[in-house]
């Protein structure tokens, strides 16, 4: 397991990777700086196609709230910078409409430097409402996306899809999500809009950070509509570990690409990139 930790410099060097203008390999960084630029350099590469990162936080028993739905900091302080860290990196963050109305989170970069990614809400039955806090207007883009004709506010964005079989297909969401130009996007939950990207083979990294607190009953993190009947049909992703201090995260490579994006990004003088 390797203990990150995130200095100011080696975060301005991740943002620089963002822009397209640094490597992640040059550089003289301590082990912990190094192992930051292994955990969030794939989300910050934009050399390596189309990202699709979910995350979940959720107890050492793998619960993501109490029965009562008190689902407030499951993380410790250091996954919810996590999060944040995240948000920053990606180009969108994506709920279900379920958390939109549970957790009225804004999803904005409060506790690291960085930008407010656009925001994007799934409510396929228009349930969203008008003044949730996901559609304040902050300048960040805000999105939702529907298989309704339902109005939403000036300034936010419908993306109006069809149902199949009663769902939205994620392999159009994101198809959509990319027409807007937004190609790196963290699917932040909940458990089903995860799962629905994850089933359809649309994720490309897949990150559980766990707290040490055990919560006893309560929504688990992931629950899929086909589950593995038996243990060898398990999904057995590439997995990397990384302590963050109060949490402990475990982040997948669920593609040949997203694992091949954890080796060391060279830029070459003419600013290519290089193997
Ligand atoms: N710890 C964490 O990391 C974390 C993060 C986020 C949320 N949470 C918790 O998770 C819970 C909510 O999660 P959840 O799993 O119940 O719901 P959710 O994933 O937030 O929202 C699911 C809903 O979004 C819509 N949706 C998403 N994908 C769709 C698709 N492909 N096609 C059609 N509709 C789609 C549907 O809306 P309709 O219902 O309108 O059909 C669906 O029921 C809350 O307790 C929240 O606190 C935890």
């Amino acid at each position: 397991m390797q203990f990150v930790d995130v200095t100011p410099r080696v975060w301005k060097r991740l943002l620089a990777v963002q822009q397209g203008l640094a490597c992640t390999c040059c550089g003289r960084w301590s082990p912990g700086e190094r192992a930051a630029l292994d955990l969030y350099g794939p989300l910050a590469r934009r050399d390596v196609g189309p990202v699709t990162v979910g995350q979940i936080g959720q107890s050492l028993d793998g619960r993501v709230a109490t029965v009562s739905g008190d689902a407030r900091d499951v993380s410790g302080p250091d996954g919810l910078a996590h999060l944040h860290r995240m948000r920053a990196l990606v180009d969108a963050v994506v709920i279900g409409v379920r958390t939109a109305l549970h957790d009225t989170p804004r999803l904005t970069v409060r506790l690291c430097a960085g930008r407010n990614p656009a925001r994007v809400v799934i409510d396929p039955r228009g349930r969203l409402p008008d003044d949730a806090p996901v559609l304040a207007d902050d300048g960040a883009r805000r999105i939702v996306v529907q298989a309704v004709d339902r109005p939403r506010p000036a300034g936010v964005t419908a993306l109006h899809l069809p149902l199949r079989d009663g769902q939205l297909d994620p392999a159009e969401i994101l198809a959509a999500l990319q027409a807007e130009g937004l190609n790196s996007v963290l699917i932040e939950g909940g458990g089903i809009t995860i799962a629905r990207f994850l089933e359809a083979g649309l994720m490309t990294r897949l990150q559980v950070a766990i707290a040490p607190l055990l919560i006893g009953g309560g929504p688990q993190g992931l629950t899929l509509a086909t589950p593995s009947p038996l243990l060898a049909d398990a999904i057995r992703p590439e997995m990397r570990v990384f302590s963050l201090g109060s949490d402990v995260v475990f982040d997948c490579g669920l593609t040949p690409e997203a694992v091949a994006a954890t080796a060391p990004l060279h830029l070459g003088r003419d600013g290519v990139s290089r193997a």
